[in-house]
C-alpha cells in the first residue's frame, strides 16, 4: 500500500490545483488519475476564465452576473468566494506563465461572454483550457508532486458508521491500467476528488469518453450527497455529427446565429431582445431547439453560427482553433462558410456536496471542480465560470486537506440537524438492484485503524475485479451504457416531460438489471479497456438515475431544467437545493434551503430577461 498525506483523485485543472497548494503547505502530496495530466479534459476548454481584473469591472458585478446567470440557485458565500478570489487567482496564473491572449497594451486581453454585464473573459486564443492545464503541470513537475497516472480509482476507502457524517475517508483504491493490479492509497489527511464531468450520460455531448462521472459515484454511494444533480447545462454551439464544441468566444468576438429564414432569430424572435446571441446558454439552447422544432432549421437538426464577417485576420488570431475544429470534424470552413451548430450536453452543474473549502459531510474527503457542487453555478453555469471555479475552489480544497487554518464554511453539509425530506413518485424502485451484488451500495468497512480501512477496501476491490473477469458469458457494457445514453438524451435533455422522466427511470431500471450479468470478455490485465468501461458503466448508472431523479422531482422550471407541465419558476416552494443520498443502496431526496444573503447584501430573486 502506498501513503501519502493528501491523495488527489484526478489530475485536470482542479486536480493540479489542489495539489499545487496542498504541496504549498508542506504536504506530502500525490495525484492517482485515470489520464495523464496533460490529456485531461481541461485541456478541451476553450473560452476563458472570468474574473474582475479591470477598472470599471468589480467582483461584485461579477457575483450578479453569476447570480442572475443561475436563476437565483446560487449560494452567495461561495459566488462571492469565486468572484473575490478569481482575479487573484487568475494573475498567478499569469505570473507562472499561462499565455494570454494580450491587447496591444500588453494588457491580457477580455472579451465579452454569455450573462456577463462587462468583458471579463480573460483567454488565451480559443485553446484556454489546454494551457491552463500545461501551465500548473508545469508547476507540479517543478515541485515534484508524485503522479500515478493511468491508475483507475474505483472506490473510496471510508469507515462503515451508521450515518454519513459519522465516516472518516481515509484514502482510495486504485486499478493499474499498465499491469491490471489492485492497490490501496493510504491518505494520512485528505483525499481530494477532482475527477472532473459525466458527459458519456449523454449521447451528444462535449465531453471526453474519459468523462464517466467516477467521483460522483463512488462519492454517492459511499454516503456523501449529490446536490442539484438535475441541472444538466446544453452548449448552444457544438458540432451536429460529433459534439464539439465550438466556443461562445465566437459569438463573444461577434459571431451570429441564423435560422433556415435568415433571421437573426435570438433578437427577431424575441428570445433575448437585449442580450442577443450572449444571453446565458439555457436561454440560447431552447432558443435553437424552438427554431428546429418549428421548421426553422435546417436538415431538422441545427441552427448556422456565422463569423465570416469578423473578418480572417481577427478569427485567425482570436478563434484560430475554431477554424480547425470546424474544417476537421465538420468539414466547414468558417472563413467561407456558416458553421452549423446544435445544442449539446457540456457541464453537470450539480455535484458532491461540498462547502466553500471544498469538505464533503464525510470527514477527509473533500471534493472540486467539476465533480463537485459548492455552489456557485446554481441552476446555469455561466460560460467562463467553469476554469475560475477549479483553480479558486482547487487550491481552496488543497490548502484545507493539507491542514490550512481556514474561516469557517457558511455552507452546511450533510444531514445535520433539521431538513426538508422530499418524495420520489417513481415508476419503478430506484437504487441498488441486489444489496449484495455489484451494484450494491459500497458502504464501508468495519475496521477502525485508517490504513487497515484501505487494505479491507482493497480485498473487497479485488474480488470485485476477479470476478467480472471470471464470468464467462452475459451483457456487453457497451449495450446497457447505450441504454442508459440513448434514454438520457431522447427524455432528461434541454426540454423534459413528466412522462418521458418516467420512461428514462424505467430505462435506467432497466439497464441496472441487465448490469447484475454484466461480463468483460477481454480477460487480460494489461490495459484492459473492457473492464474499465464496464466498471465505468456502473456510475453512468447511478448518475443518470440521479439526474432524472432530481428533474422528476422538481416541478418548476429553472435555469437549464425545463418542465413542460410547470413552465415558471416557482420561487415560493422551489428556492432549495436538491440533495439525493444513497442511503445504502435507496436513493431519498431532500432539500436544503439556497443562501441569498451575500457578505453586505442579500440577493434579490427577480425575473430573469437577457
Ligand atoms: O464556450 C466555451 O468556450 C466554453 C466555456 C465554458 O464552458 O466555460
Amino acid at each position: 500500500m502506498r501513503a501519502h498525506d493528501v491523495i488527489v483523485v484526478g489530475a485536470g485543472g482542479a486536480g493540479l490545483r489542489a495539489a499545487i497548494a496542498a504541496e504549498e503547505e508542506g504536504a506530502d502530496v500525490a495525484i492517482v488519475s485515470k489520464l495523464h495530466p496533460v490529456r485531461s479534459h481541461t485541456g478541451a476548454a476553450e473560452g476563458g476564465i472570468n474574473a474582475a481584473l479591470r477598472e470599471g469591472d468589480s467582483w461584485e458585478d461579477h457575483a450578479y452576473d453569476t447570480m442572475k446567470g443561475s436563476d437565483y440557485l446560487g449560494d452567495a458565500p461561495a459566488i462571492e468566494t469565486l468572484t473575490q478570489d478569481s482575479p487573484e487567482d487568475t494573475v498567478r496564473l499569469e505570473h507562472w506563465g499561462m499565455a494570454f491572449s494580450r491587447d496591444d497594451d500588453g494588457r491580457v486581453s477580455q472579451r465579452p461572454f454569455g450573462g456577463l454585464s462587462f468583458p471579463r473573459t480573460t483567454y488565451a486564443g480559443a485553446e484556454t483550457g489546454h494551457q491552463l492545464l500545461h501551465t500548473m503541470y508545469e508547476q507540479l513537475v517543478k515541485r515534484g508532486v508524485q503522479v500515478y497516472d493511468e491508475w483507475y480509482v474505483t472506490r473510496l476507502a471510508v469507515t462503515d458508521d451508521p450515518e454519513p457524517t459519522e465516516r472518516t475517508c481515509h484514502g482510495v483504491v486504485g486499478y493499474d491500467i499498465e499491469t491490471g493490479t489492485v492497490e490501496g492509497f493510504h491518505a494520512r489527511q485528505g483525499v481530494v476528488l477532482a475527477t472532473g464531468g459525466l458527459g458519456q450520460v449523454y449521447d451528444h455531448t462535449t465531453n471526453a469518453v474519459a468523462n464517466t462521472g467516477d467521483g460522483y459515484a463512488m462519492a454517492y454511494r459511499a454516503g456523501v450527497p449529490l446536490e442539484d444533480m438535475e441541472f444538466v447545462q446544453f452548449h448552444p454551439t457544438t458540432l451536429p455529427s460529433t459534439g464539439v464544441l465550438i466556443t461562445e468566444g465566437v459569438r463573444g468576438e461577434g459571431g451570429v446565429l441564423y435560422n433556415s429564414e435568415g433571421e437573426r432569430f435570438m433578437y427577431e424572435r424575441g428570445y433575448a431582445n437585449n442580450d442577443g446571441e450572449l444571453a446565458s446558454r439555457d436561454v440560447v439552447s431552447r432558443a435553437e431547439l424552438t427554431e428546429i422544432d418549428e421548421g426553422r432549421g435546417f436538415e431538422d437538426d441545427h441552427v448556422l453560427l456565422d463569423m465570416r464577417h469578423l473578418g480572417e485576420e481577427r478569427i485567425l488570431d482570436r478563434l484560430e482553433n475554431i477554424v480547425h475544429l470546424s474544417e476537421d470534424f465538420e468539414g466547414v470552413d468558417p472563413l467561407e462558410k456558416p458553421v452549423p451548430v446544435k445544442p449539446g450536453q457540456h457541464y453537470e452543474m450539480g455535484g458532491i456536496e461540498t462547502d466553500e473549502n471544498g469538505e464533503t459531510a464525510v470527514e477527509g474527503l473533500y471534493a472540486a471542480g467539476e465533480c463537485a457542487c459548492v455552489s456557485v453555478h446554481g441552476s446555469n453555469r455561466l460560460g467562463g465560470n467553469a476554469l475560475p471555479e477549479l483553480i479558486v475552489f482547487g487550491k481552496r480544497a488543497g490548502h484545507h486537506a493539507a491542514g490550512r487554518d481556514m474561516k469557517a464554511a457558511e455552507i452546511e453539509t450533510g444531514q445535520r440537524g433539521e431538513y426538508e425530506t422530499g418524495r420520489l413518485d417513481t415508476p419503478v424502485t430506484p437504487g441498488a438492484v441486489d444489496a449484495t451484488g455489484d451494484v450494491a451500495a459500497d458502504g464501508g468497512v468495519a475496521v477502525e485503524e485508517p490504513a487497515a480501512v484501505v487494505e479491507a477496501t482493497v480485498r473487497e476491490e479485488r474480488d470485485r475485479v476477479e470476478r467480472l473477469l471470471e464470468k464467462d458469458d452475459g451483457v456487453d457494457h457497451a449495450e446497457i451504457r447505450q441504454q442508459i445514453r440513448t434514454a438520457m438524451t431522447e427524455y432528461v435533455n434541454v426540454f423534459r416531460k413528466e412522462e418521458g422522466l418516467k420512461e428514462a427511470l424505467r430505462e435506467i431500471r432497466e439497464a441496472r438489471e441487465l448490469y447484475q450479468d454484466v461480463t468483460v470478455e477481454d480477460p487480460s490485465r494489461t490495459f484492459n479497456t473492457d473492464l474499465i468501461h464496464t466498471v465505468e458503466t456502473r456510475n453512468l448508472i447511478d448518475l443518470a438515475e440521479a439526474i432524472t431523479l432530481g428533474a422528476l422531482a422538481r416541478e418548476e422550471s429553472r435555469g437549464a431544467h425545463w418542465r413542460a407541465e410547470h413552465q415558471k419558476r416557482r420561487d415560493e416552494e422551489w428556492l432549495k437545493h436538491t440533495l439525493l443520498s444513497w442511503d445504502d443502496g435507496t436513493p431519498e431526496i431532500w432539500y436544503r434551503p439556497v443562501i441569498l444573503d451575500g457578505e453586505d447584501k442579500e440577493y434579490e430573486p427577480t425575473a430573469r430577461s437577457y
